[in-house]
């Protein structure tokens, strides 16, 4: 009996082309596994396939709510967005992946696991990182990253061995989805001039066919966490696709990056990411409600680094749980309602409510109903600006050369 190894399997060509390789070059029994993390896909066809090619088993695992309630909701409580742009789908679901690639080989007393990866991108980082983290012993192979084949050669290996090379082949583009967003890549993409093509979306309507009139959408929060839509509880997976829906119905969501991938390469990517924006959009807006200047100041720091630990394949780390651990403390006032106006491509703030605002009308407001105590303000700026008095009296300001130096008006020449 040969050794086993389990196979994250996409359905796709290079995936395919793997399990012949697999058993071929290392005489391994391979188990194919297919995550569903909300990637519209026929999974019983995926499953048929690796069967087809040679798996001696193929699973397919409903992954999505474990997806959404472990990955994305705790990455949109943190606010994790890669470089200010990137909501990180792709960066959420492997290290998922990688854990059930450990789950199924120590059940299935598998020696070894293997993904589709090349040796070019972030994926293979997050899911090796994450392997070593979860199953130090474990044997790691890519076989894409190994063999050593052009795209082309892939694909006469496939016509040597019948494995069906999908017609999707024919797509210019390289296209990853879950719940989360879309990416897409390669192609006239490439080109950081070039505009994308229309035909690189197919989540949010081009901003020429959304309706000529604004949408709204309310969503409410509890804890961080969105659970209602106009009012409507949802669970959390059918939240999520009625946003990718209905955000992307309104052409919002687009998103052009060029990114700084962890192995030194700028790439040029392309987002689909109808939820996960009109999400952090709400969502950071009802911290701005509930948290203080001094706790979003903090937090801003601490989502830079989150989105770069996710992104960078360190989610099975003790920082990670750490911050995990603030984020999540962070949020225990985070409960209200935000109200988005959706139109031709764009996606406001327009409404905010909490039961913990810390928004304060009587302080707020110039109007009747005033409290704010406006005789103590000259008290507040005599200590606020007693250091900068006592610097300006030893040192002076407007002698400093430098910028402000350059304020002082020019002297008219001559008459
Ligand atoms: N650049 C994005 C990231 O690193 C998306 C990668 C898409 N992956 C893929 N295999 N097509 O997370």
């Amino acid at each position: 009996m040969s050794d086993k190894v389990v196979l994250a399997y996409s359905g796709g060509l290079d995936t395919s082309v793997a399990i012949k390789w697999l058993s071929e070059k290392y005489n391994l029994d391979v188990i194919a596994l297919t995550v569903d993390v909300g990637n519209e896909r026929d999974f019983s066809a995926i499953k048929q396939k690796a069967l087809k090619v040679g798996a001696v088993k193929a699973l397919v695992m409903d992954a999505k709510e474990l997806f959404v309630n472990h990955f994305i909701f705790p990455a949109l409580q943190a606010d994790a967005i890669y470089e200010e742009q990137y909501p990180l789908a792709t960066a959420l679901a492997r290290p998922l992946m990688a854990k059930l690639l450990v789950d199924t080989a120590l059940e299935e007393g598998a020696s070894a696991v293997a993904h589709g990866c090349t040796g070019k991108g972030n994926d293979q980082v997050r899911f090796e990182v994450s392997i070593n983290a979860l199953s130090p012993r474990l044997k790691i192979i890519a076989p894409a990253r190994e063999w050593g084949m052009t795209r082309e050669e892939t694909i006469n290996y496939a016509q040597r061995y019948g494995i069906p090379v999908p017609v999707t082949i024919a797509s210019p583009y390289s296209i990853d989805e879950n719940l989360w967003g879309r990416s897409i890549e390669c192609g006239v993409l490439e080109d950081p001039w070039a505009e994308p093509p229309e035909d690189a979306y197919t989540w949010t309507k081009s901003p020429t066919e959304t309706p000529d009139k604004p949408g709204y959408v309310e969503i409410g929060f509890e804890q961080g966490v969105p659970v209602t839509i106009d009012g409507q509880k949802l669970d959390s997976v059918s939240l999520i696709q009625r946003l990718n829906e209905l955000v992307g119905g309104y052409g919002v969501g687009r998103i052009d990056h060029v990114e700084n991938r962890l192995v030194g390469i700028k790439s040029r990517e392309i987002y689909e990411a109808p939820a996960a924006t009109a999400l952090l959009q709400a969502h950071q807006a009802l911290e701005a409600m509930t948290l203080s200047k001094e706790q979003l100041r903090f937090k801003q720091k601490v989502a830079v680094e989150y989105a770069d630990l996710i992104y960078n394949g360190l989610w099975f780390t003790s920082l990670h749980q750490d911050l995990a651990a603030y984020v999540q403390s962070s949020q225990r006032f985070v409960t209200g309602t935000i109200r988005l106006k959706l139109f031709k491509g764009s996606s406001r703030v327009v409404g905010r409510k909490s039961p913990f605002s810390l928004y304060d009308y009587g302080l707020a407001t110039y109007a009747k109903g005033d409290v704010f105590d406006q005789s103590a303000s000259p008290g507040f700026i005599h200590i606020w600006g007693l250091s900068v008095r006592t610097q300006a009296q030893v040192q002076g300001i407007a002698q400093t050369e430098g910028p402000l130096g350059t304020m002082r008006p020019k002297k008219k020449r001559g008459r």
